[in-house]
């Protein structure tokens, strides 16, 4: 099989304006909550990623269609009026994580959902153990065998739902299946990120009664009908951060724009006690490089404190530091394989189970490297922009789930990087 590599020939100062695009990680939950509408959902400013690609595709496999329209194809149109319970058994379920999403919208809409176990990154074990919970609570029986779920209920019923852990998905999954439940559920120690916001709003707006998204209690009354909207998707927070954690390791001056600002405070504040000149407005921030940089530690955690999927991109910069840093993953066990390949470029990093210890500054040079999962991915293309030489990163596959564009808005930046296959 041939294998695609994106190279990269470091060195070269960045400068300009990158636009970021909508979160990936609200619009892989806006899709599947789509589907509970009886009526068209429009979905405006879609980021072109291979994750949006699968789920049009489970929704085709579920008889429903999806479309892509306006001038430059950013509203996605999903008519979800024919679909059908349908097992989404293979294929695309499988690719990524979020299509288990659709455990919750199928099992709202029919009461029953047979689907494969999701994919996605390995980043340590990744339980649904939360959802399950969860879809039980609300009346559900489920069955796992081998690598299927099944589930189904009678009738869905509110529930108070306590999560031993404020996780995302189960946060996501419990709020779409709640929202045709009869009666109120109440989601105690939920997940607070910016994204389980946005569903929100997609779900009320299309009729669904969902209060206190954002805080650690969701309070979602049930309705019996949901209907089409449109819904602007936020901007991507890591997709963000990536670029400006890129920009503080190769920047001359580079303005990312079009984002949230206080959805990054953990991030900025952790890079301005590096040393990042950094200027923060309204709705951009600008980054100037040329500092020196001090290495720093962190942790990462829950929103909003500073998010595990900038931990990655984060670990490059502080090679690029003097001092040592210290970085623990509070989220995940097994978050680090980038660090090897790191490692191989020049780097002087120590893995010790959730943690990397960083010696630095080290001077990088070009590598072939492998992209393990998405953000290590974005963790590489940072280091082959400031190394010595041209940095192969392979497995570019994890990279496309999650970065739209990625040459385009590095080339334009001035950045010298292509794409190969052999
Ligand atoms: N967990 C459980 N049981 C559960 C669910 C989660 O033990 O039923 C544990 C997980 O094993 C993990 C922790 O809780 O250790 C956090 O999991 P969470 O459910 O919050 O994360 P997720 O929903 O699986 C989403 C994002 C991730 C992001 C995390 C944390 C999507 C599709 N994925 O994952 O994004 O890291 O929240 O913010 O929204 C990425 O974009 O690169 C990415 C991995």
């Amino acid at each position: 099989m041939m294998m695609e590599l994106i190279k990269i020939e470091g060195g070269r100062p960045l400068s300009g304006t990158v636009k970021i695009d909508s979160a990936k990680n609200s619009t892989v939950a806006l899709i599947p909550a789509s589907i509970l509408a009886e009526s068209p959902v429009t979905l405006e400013n879609i980021p072109s990623i291979v994750d949006v690609e699968r789920l049009g595709e489970m929704i085709e496999q579920l008889g429903g269609t999806y479309r892509y329209d306006g001038d430059d194809d950013e509203d996605f149109i999903i008519d979800p009026t024919n679909l059908q319970n349908i097992p989404l058994l293979e294929g695309p379920v499988t690719q990524l994580r979020a299509s288990y999403y659709f455990l919750g919208a199928l099992l709202a809409k029919f009461k029953e959902v047979k689907i494969g176990m999701p994919g996605g990154c390995y980043l340590g074990p990744r339980p649904i153990d939360l959802h399950l919970k969860g879809f039980e609570a609300l009346g559900a029986t489920i069955e796992q065998e081998g690598g299927t779920i099944y589930m189904r209920a009678e009738r869905l019923k509110g529930a108070k739902i306590y999560l031993d852990f404020p996780s995302v998905g189960a946060t996501i999954n419990i709020m779409i299946a709640a929202s045709k439940a009869e009666g109120t559920t109440v989601i105690e120690n939920a997940a607070k990120e910016p994204e389980i916001v946005d569903l929100s709003n997609l779900l009320n707006n299309m009729g669904a009664k969902i209060r206190g998204a954002g805080t650690d209690e969701i309070r979602i009354q049930g309705v019996d009908r949901l209907r089409g909207t449109r819904h602007a998707i936020i901007p991507d927070r890591i997709e963000a951060g990536t670029y400006i954690a890129l920009a503080a390791a190769a920047a001359e001056e580079v303005k990312i724009d079009n984002i949230i600002p206080t959805h990054l405070d953990a991030l900025i504040s952790k890079l301005q006690e590096m040393g990042v000149d950094i200027e923060i407005n309204t709705d951009s921030v600008t980054v100037r490089g040329g500092k020196a940089l001090k290495a720093v530690d962190f942790k990462t955690s829950i929103y909003p404190g500073l998010a595990t999927d900038l931990q990655q991109p984060l670990v490059t910069l502080v090679t690029q530091s003097d001092g040592v840093g210290m970085v623990e993953d509070t989220i995940y066990s097994d978050r680090f394989r980038n660090c090897y390949e790191l490692n191989k470029m020049g780097a002087n990093i120590r893995v010790q189970g959730n943690s990397a210890i960083i010696q630095g500054a080290t001077p990088l040079r070009g590598a072939r490297v492998m992209a393990t999962d998405l953000r290590a991915g974005a963790s590489l293309v940072i280091a082959a922009l400031i190394a010595e030489g041209v940095t192969e990163i392979g497995n570019t596959y994890h990279i496309d789930r999650g970065y739209s564009n990625i040459e385009e808005k590095l080339t334009n930046l001035g950045a010298k990087i292509w794409r190969e296959k052999e």
